[in-house]
């Protein structure tokens, strides 16, 4: 492990050399004041895990079963749009390394590559995000795209009724194709690694997109992804013939309120992902573990359910399976470490986590990490 980059915290401090600021701040960035990526991270910070000691633990388990699938660690890489801006090639990066690793690997509706692209690299391992736009035709051609191409769990995201207001993009005049003036010259010239890679590999396009895109800019404009990414007629009708179109795993992403959750399970989906966005949705949401416990209470038992938003870290994974999830995501921690490392980004972040976790279960006397429950969580239950 490089001997400074041994946190996500130290891949993000990194990244941030190396990322132009345009693209930094639209990975670091959130909805309104930011408060929700504050109160990601301080309601994690808030809960402490119970020591316990005197237990024989020559070996701890990482392996979680979802859907079928044994993956080797208890966390994945959530959807992330326009990866490829952030750093070249970065979701073919992710891919690989999920791949590799084993993990699951969300692709993004609005992602840089194509679902045939990356189902091809991971063919296990990629889960499909999926955006309802209004126009309804696009949906189903995009989940048809995903079953042609053998991807296993569809993810239907269902927090971006409209986009949200994200000042760091606003404040930076953040659109593509590029508005070319002397701040965004001198700040890409400034980052010789990212603008040579993204000479080589051209501009990020939106992938996925092309075929339904009327811009005159073939797949580059933001402008018209927004309006493909927002989806402000789903509702109840529209989720269940989703769920009638596909086969495998349905999760739905981006849920915080129980009575949503409980919406979504009347659909008859699989599992869903407690998530804020990462606090790029609703400056005045809650964090995604504040939300766990009142959703696990209403969901059945057979609901799978996942969470993100803020998890940077083992003790965070370990905070979330002790308090009743079944598996965790990461979308920045992932990206920070492809911006830090390049190509080895992946798998770096992953070793942190496996690295961490093992370390934390010996700590805590738990010998595999789907048993963890409240009993881990300090204090102590009598
Ligand atoms: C740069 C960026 C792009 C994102 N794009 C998408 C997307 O296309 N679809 C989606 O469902 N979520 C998207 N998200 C949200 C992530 O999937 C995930 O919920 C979030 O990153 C988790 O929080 P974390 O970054 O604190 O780990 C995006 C997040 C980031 C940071």
């Amino acid at each position: 492990m490089p001997k400074k980059l041994l946190t996500i915290e130290d891949l993000r401090f990194a990244a941030k050399k190396r990322i132009p600021k345009l693209a930094f701040d639209y990975l670091s960035g959130g909805a309104g004041e930011e408060k929700n990526i504050y109160r990601n991270r301080a309601s994690f910070d808030n809960i402490l895990l119970c020591p316990e000691y005197i237990i024989s633990l020559p070996d701890r388990e990482q392996k979680v079963k979802i859907f079928d699938h044994i993956y080797n660690g208890p966390i994945g890489i959530s959807p992330m749009g326009l990866a490829n801006l952030i750093w070249p090639k970065a979701d073919t990066i992710l891919a690989k390394a999920a791949k590799k690793r084993n993990i699951p690997y969300i692709l993004s509706a609005v992602g840089t590559s194509s679902i045939e692209e990356i189902a091809d690299i991971a063919p296990n391992n990629t889960w499909f995000q999926l955006y309802v736009p209004q126009e309804e035709h696009i949906c189903f051609e995009l989940i048809l795209r995903a079953k042609q191409s053998g991807i296993k769990v569809l993810v239907v995201t269902v927090d971006v009724p409209y986009p949200s207001k994200r000042l760091r993009d606003w404040r930076n005049d953040f659109s593509l194709p590029f508005k070319i003036k002397p701040s965004l010259i001198f700040d890409v010239l400034s980052k010789p690694q990212w603008l040579t890679g993204t000479l080589k590999n051209g501009t990020p396009r939106f992938k996925n997109l092309i075929p339904y895109m009327k811009d005159a800019f073939k797949g580059k404009s933001l402008s018209a992804a927004q309006i493909l990414q927002a989806s402000p007629n789903l509702d109840k009708a529209l989720l269940k013939r989703i769920r009638d179109e596909w086969d495998g795993p349905l999760v739905v992403k981006g849920i915080l309120s129980p009575k949503t959750a409980l919406v979504a399970e009347s659909c008859g989906v699989d599992g869903i992902i407690i998530s804020n966005h990462g606090g790029r949705q609703l400056n005045s949401a809650p964090s995604s573990i504040e939300a766990l416990p009142y959703i696990l209470e209403v969901l059945q038992p057979k609901t799978k359910t996942f969470i993100d938003s803020g998890i940077r870290g083992g003790e965070d994974v370990i905070k979330a399976f002790a308090m009743g999830a079944h598996y965790t995501f990461s979308g920045r921690s992932f990206m920070f470490g492809v911006g830090a490392l390049g190509p080895l980004g992946g798998e770096h972040v992953l070793d942190i986590f496996a690295d961490e976790i093992d370390r934390i279960l010996a700590q805590i006397g738990c010998p595999d990490i789907n048993v963890l429950d409240q009993k881990f969580i300090w204090p102590p239950i009598k």
